[in-house]
């Protein structure tokens, strides 16, 4: 992102929700964005996921300007982002497995492909014996991997993932920041929104945004490395 601003207008009023944002994240990375409430980060993550568009600035995505049609910029989010919530967005109408498989079918993956990838998923995230489910049969954590589950079948370049712990209770919460951290560790970029400061310090680099601007950018050192660096 260069020089990323954000004004919302509503009739003659105008109001500036970010100020030229300059950020990169990298493939791998594990990146918390933090703040206040109304600080920006709903702002912000709605620009990084490709569901509203920066009123000005650049936003380069794996290579692809993201100033283009709505259109396009829907076929860019289909395919290189993976959503999770913090009220999960199932379709409780369709079981688990179709409301993971539903991605992939708007991606014109054939139905074949799409259940077989679905259902890799869900058995990797140890909800196999659920596929037939509707979300409101499962509990909160389980519904979340569900979740999880529909956000990675599309294998996208990056996870977004907007206070994916808020509805959930404290051991169930770490769980689904466990998962995180293991898919991090196996390579998937993640990006996590957060008002939670002990949350945002599970990432590998925390991000805090304060009145729409950028307040501090830290890397964590690992422990290890820290302690190597120390003795050098
Ligand atoms: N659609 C909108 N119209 C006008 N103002 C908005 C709109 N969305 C957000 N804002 C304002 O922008 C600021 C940042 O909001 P937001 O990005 O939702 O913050 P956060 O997610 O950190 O709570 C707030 O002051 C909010 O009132
Ligand atoms: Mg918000």
């Amino acid at each position: 992102m260069k020089d990323i601003s954000k004004v919302y207008k509503a009739g003659s009023n105008e109001f500036k929700a970010l100020y030229d944002v300059n950020l990169t994240i990298n493939k791998g990375e594990f990146v918390s964005i933090v703040g206040p409430s109304g600080a920006g980060k709903s702002t912000l993550m709605n620009i990084i996921g490709c569901l509203d568009k920066a009123s000005s600035g650049q936003y380069m995505l794996d290579g692809i300007d993201t100033n283009c049609s709505d259109g396009k910029l829907a076929e860019i989010r289909n395919k290189k982002i993976g959503f999770i919530f913090q009220n999960y967005n199932l379709l409780p109408k369709l079981s688990i497995l179709d409301n993971v498989q539903l991605p992939l079918i708007y991606q014109g993956i054939n139905d074949k492909e799409a259940k077989q990838r679905s259902i890799e998923r869900l058995q990797k995230i140890g909800l196999g014996n659920h596929i037939k489910h509707k979300p409101s049969e499962l509990s909160g954590g389980q519904m979340q991997r569900v979740a999880i589950a529909r956000a990675l079948v599309t294998r996208p370049e990056m996870i977004l993932a907007d206070e994916p712990t808020g509805a959930l209770d404290s051991k169930t919460g770490k769980e689904v920041l466990e998962i995180l951290k293991q898919l991090n560790n196996e390579g998937n970029t993640i990006v996590l929104i957060t008002h939670d400061r002990d949350i945002a310090a599970q990432a590998k680099r925390v991000i805090t945004i304060s009145d729409g601007t950028i307040a501090s950018d830290e890397v964590k050192i690992d422990s290890d490395v820290a302690y190597t660096l120390s003795k050098s």
